[in-house]
């Protein structure tokens, strides 16, 4: 079997003596990484006095871990900047946060060259290239021109909006092209596979866009909430709660999160429908995010003073109607809280899957599940068709969902969650890697790509 390259901007690099990270995409390609030799080549994390270099190297088992640093100049125009202050907002339909500066797309290209440039000398001829996100849409042609002629393949954990939005990128014609070197580009939903094909064939290329919906390890996440509900944590949650029923929230604190929407929803909640009142506890666990960012920073004052507002309005000597966490709280933990949640509450304005949707009905108790109230907005909504769906745009419908959650029959319950439950074992983290990984296998298996790799 070839080695697969990873490319991703985060690398998880094992730390001895820390707790294993679990990002997303470390626990999604678990299963792939087993199987194979693997190279995960990325950003180290760090800023040092400029970018790039000979990588850093960890090897654990039969992956292989290649890291580099970025210059601080590097770091806030690429990452800051064009990545998370301009392709982030645009990305999930938000131009108004948008905002484009032309040395910010030049860092974010240099940085590109750079990851190009340093990974090439690591490349074997046949290695299969597997590049992760939007930071990284100029890779390919800069791995390209580095002279490589593996199959690259890439994929967009977020949404992609329709052209007449993405044109408004200055550049996206370039971003284009460049992405175009790849032999397939996968994309979280069938409507963000079409949004990116319509954009690359708009600029002349035909590149196969294809939707590979991510997923999870349903059954090893419910046995590791069935673990963590026993736990000290849990059980200290639990305890607290005094037999009110928990709405729970988990996303990084960010304004694709909905974030202000769902406390206001869950205002309109205590408001429209007083028999939840002193009977309800939303705990919105939102770990901060991109700091550096300023309208993550305005983000966070905005989600304090609300949260503060709520309490002080709906509050009782007695009870705290919104607990509000900005710190992370490790996800075999989260496992053990989406269990004894009554309601996951995942409301996004935009988002690539949502894998807190998915995690919170694997990690349900099969004979009493919660319910989850779900954007329409998320990716996950084509899938978990037990969900009660909500605009995440409006508060009063928000309050409808949890309502209708809160209220919902112990039978219905179950209903729905066997149908998502089901879903979810199906379109495993697994499957959706190797199906990636298969379906970039098969391109020019009939007519061979010029250059033959
Ligand atoms: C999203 C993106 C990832 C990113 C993650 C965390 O899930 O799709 O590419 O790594 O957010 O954001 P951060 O900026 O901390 O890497």
């Amino acid at each position: 079997m070839a080695r697969l390259v990873i490319v991703s901007n985060r690398v998880p690099v094992p730390r001895p003596r820390e707790r294993p990270q679990a990002g997303g995409l470390a626990v999604a390609l678990k299963e792939a990484l087993a199987t194979r030799e693997a190279l995960w080549f990325g950003w180290s994390g760090q800023t040092a006095s400029h970018t790039g270099g000979s990588p850093e190297i960890v090897t654990v088992g039969q992956t292989t871990y290649a890291t580099i640093d970025l210059s601080s100049e590097d770091y806030r125009l690429y990452y800051t900047g064009f990545a998370n202050g301009m392709l982030w907002p645009l990305l999930h339909y938000r131009m108004g946060l948008a905002e484009f500066r032309r040395e910010e797309w030049e860092g974010y290209r240099r940085v590109n060259r750079a990851f190009a440039h340093s990974l090439t000398p690591l490349l074997r001829d046949d290695d299969v290239i597997w590049i992760h996100d939007f930071h990284h849409f100029p890779l390919a042609a800069a791995l390209r021109a580095a002279g490589a002629k593996q199959r690259i393949g890439f994929f967009l954990h977020v949404p992609f909006p329709p052209l007449p939005l993405f044109r408004a990128l200055p550049q996206g014609n370039i971003l284009l092209r460049e992405l175009a070197s790849c032999d397939l580009i996968g994309a979280q939903t069938p409507s963000d596979a079409s949004n990116l094909r319509d954009a690359l064939r708009g600029a002349g290329f035909d590149v196969p866009v294809h939707p590979f919906p991510i997923g999870i390890e349903a059954e090893e996440f419910a046995r590791e909430a069935e673990k963590a509900v026993r736990g000290q944590d849990a059980r200290r949650l639990a305890d607290s709660l005094s037999g009110r029923a928990l709405i729970l929230g988990v996303d990084r604190l960010d304004y694709s999160k909905g974030l202000p929407q769902r406390l206001r929803g869950f205002a309109a909640l205590l408001r429209r429908f007083p028999e939840h009142r002193g009977r309800v506890t939303l705990l919105q666990v939102a770990p901060v995010s991109r700091g550096d960012v300023v309208q993550y920073r305005a983000l966070r004052r905005e989600l304090d003073e609300l949260a503060g507002r709520i309490n002080g309005e709906h509050g009782d000597i007695d009870w705290v109607p919104v607990r509000w966490m900005t710190r992370a709280v490790p996800r075999a933990t989260l496992a053990g809280f989406h269990r004894i949640a009554r309601v996951g509450l995942v409301t996004p304005m935009r988002d690539g899957m949502n894998l807190v949707a998915k995690e919170f009905v694997a990690a349900q108790d099969p004979a009493d599940p919660g319910a989850l109230v779900l954007s329409c907005f998320a990716g996950a909504a084509d899938e978990l068709k037990g969900a009660i769906l909500v605009n995440p745009h409006d508060p009063d419908e928000i309050a409808e969902g949890l309502n209708a959650a809160l209220v919902m029959p112990a039978s219905e319950r179950r209903a729905r969650w066997t149908g998502d439950i089901a879903v979810l074992r199906r379109n495993s983290a697994a499957a959706w890697a190797e199906g990636f990984l298969a379906a970039l296998a098969q391109i020019g298996q009939d007519a061979p790509r010029a250059g033959g790799a």
